[in-house]
C-alpha cells in the first residue's frame, strides 16, 4: 500500500467559514473525509495533517523522510508564498510532492504568484477547489504506480 502524508498549511483548518467566495463552502472535514475514500479506493494509506505553524510542518516532512512516507501532498496556503524553510524541508527528504491549491494563485493578486515551493514539487495543482486533492492522489498513484497505457 502507498503511504501518503497529506499536509494542510496556516488557515486551512477555517475552510468553510473563512472567505467563502474564494474557498467554498466544503470544511477541512468535509475535503479529508473525500480525500480519505479516494485513497481507499486507489490502495493509498492517508496520514492528514493539519498546522498554523511553519515549524511543525518542517518537521513532519523531516520526519516523513525517516518513515515510509512514498509521497507528500501540501496545501501549503501562506507560506507557499514566503517559506524558503519549507522549500528545504522538501528538497531534503527527496520524497515526490504535490502541491496543491484551492483557487488559482495565478490569477490572484500578484504575491501569490511566486510559489517557493512549485520548484522541487512533482507538479503543482492549482485552481480546482478541494477536487484538486483528488487530481493530486491520481498523479501521486500514476507517477509512483505508472498504467503504461497512459
Ligand atoms: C491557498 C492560496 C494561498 O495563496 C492562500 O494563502 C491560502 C490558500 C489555496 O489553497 O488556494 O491560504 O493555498
Amino acid at each position: 500500500m502507498l503511504q501518503v502524508l497529506v499536509l494542510h498549511g496556516p488557515n486551512l483548518n477555517m475552510l468553510g467559514i473563512r472567505e467563502r467566495s474564494l474557498y467554498g463552502t466544503a470544511s477541512l472535514r468535509t475535503i479529508n473525509t473525500a480525500i480519505t475514500k479516494l485513497a481507499k479506493q486507489k490502495g493509498i494509506h492517508v496520514d492528514i495533517r493539519q498546522s498554523n505553524a511553519e515549524g511543525e510542518l518542517v518537521a513532519w516532512i523531516q520526519e516523513a523522510g525517516r518513515g515510509k512516507v512514498d509521497a507528500i501532498v501540501i496545501n501549503p496556503a501562506a507560506y507557499t508564498h514566503s517559506s524558503i524553510a519549507i522549500r528545504d524541508a522538501i528538497a531534503a527528504v527527496a520524497i515526490p510532492t504535490v502541491e496543491v491549491h484551492l483557487t488559482n494563485i495565478h490569477g490572484r493578486e500578484e504575491f501569490r504568484h511566486r510559489s517557493y515551493i512549485a520548484g522541487v514539487a512533482l507538479g503543482q495543482i492549482s485552481g480546482f477547489g478541494p477536487y484538486g486533492y483528488q487530481l493530486a492522489l491520481h498523479a501521486i498513484h500514476q507517477h509512483l504506480k505508472p498504467n503504461k497505457a497512459l
